[in-house]
């Protein structure tokens, strides 16, 4: 690949989907996109650039999916998941008796791990659930996951990564060597394609939010965009998990760190009208690729 070609699929990953690759993550764009160039029919990364330069639209998507990083397990790093039993769902569910419903919003959802635990969570709470409209909504960037999300069905190896046996045992039907989360849990999740650097407002108002582990791949302005629109769409009270090498500070103050909750967040109240980041203005011009 040429440093042309390198600076070209840098200068379009950043504008579709965010990813900020550094100038020496040649290998990293080879070793994705080299598999996908053969399986289309092309010779390499320089015929792959020449047919994305001529607009190949379909291509181009093919691209930003292959650079996605879908990493993901059940229940993973597991304090969110306390979190979300020990402190969120206590604090809201009687903010929220009046009207009996929760939203939450699993952004960069991935292949469904994430939020498939959450909706587990929220089943074994069925008994002081009764009656409540619990909407999950799943969002991630690659219509690939999605899919894959979608139909539920993970290999053993999937299963086996964070998932313990009672839960698997009882929200789960084996088919063959795959096994399928089952229809209810899979009923409480709603699943949508939506890129994080555009407008979610038309997504509505959430009272918890998980966005973990996708933060990591963006620069600091797309960050302070994504978190200034996030706290848009969240219910005063609500609540904001992020991952394990993800932070507000530093970025913005339109959250503040919950008390004694690594990685958890809270719209701040009195936050002053500009983000901390005065000035910086991040780069959104989208160019449709779908
Ligand atoms: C590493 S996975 C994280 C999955 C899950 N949240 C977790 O922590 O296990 C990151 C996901 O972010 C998605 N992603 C990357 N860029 C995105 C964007 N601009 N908008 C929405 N999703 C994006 C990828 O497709 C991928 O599935």
């Amino acid at each position: 690949m040429t440093p042309a070609d390198y600076d070209f699929l840098r200068g379009l990953l950043k504008e579709r989907s965010g990813l900020d690759l550094s100038a020496d993550k040649q290998y990293l764009v080879e070793s994705r996109l080299v598999p996908l160039a053969r399986r289309v029919g092309l010779s390499g990364i320089p015929d792959l650039v020449l047919k994305m330069k001529g607009g190949a639209a379909a291509l181009i998507t093919d691209v930003v999916e292959a650079m996605t990083t879908n990493e993901t397990f059940f229940f993973r790093d597991k304090v969110p998941f306390d979190h979300l039993n020990g402190t969120m769902l206590p604090a809201l569910l009687p903010a929220r008796a009046a009207r009996r419903s929760l939203r939450i919003w699993s952004a960069a959802s991935s292949t469904g791990q994430e939020p498939y635990s959450i909706a587990m969570c929220l089943k074994e709470k069925a008994a002081e659930l009764a009656g409540w409209r619990i909407e999950i909504v799943a969002t991630d960037l690659s219509q690939e996951v999605l899919e894959k999300s979608r139909a539920g069905i993970y290999s053993q190896f999937e299963v086996q990564r964070g998932l313990p046996i009672q839960l698997l045992v009882k929200y789960f039907t084996q088919k063959g060597e795959l096994w399928q989360i089952n229809a209810d849990i899979r009923a409480m999740v709603q699943h949508r394609q939506l890129n994080l650097l555009q407008d979610f407002s038309q997504l509505g108002k959430f009272d918890i939010i998980f966005c973990r582990n996708v933060l990591i791949y963006f620069d600091l302005a797309t960050k302070l965009s994504i978190f200034e629109r996030l706290a848009k769409v969240m219910e005063p009270d609500g609540m904001l998990m992020l991952g394990a090498a993800e932070t507000v500070v530093g970025v913005t103050d339109a959250f503040r760190p919950y008390p004694d909750r690594r990685g958890l967040y809270q719209p701040n109240p009195t936050r002053g009208a500009r983000p901390l980041l005065g000035g910086v203005q991040p780069a959104l011009k989208i160019v449709a690729a779908r």
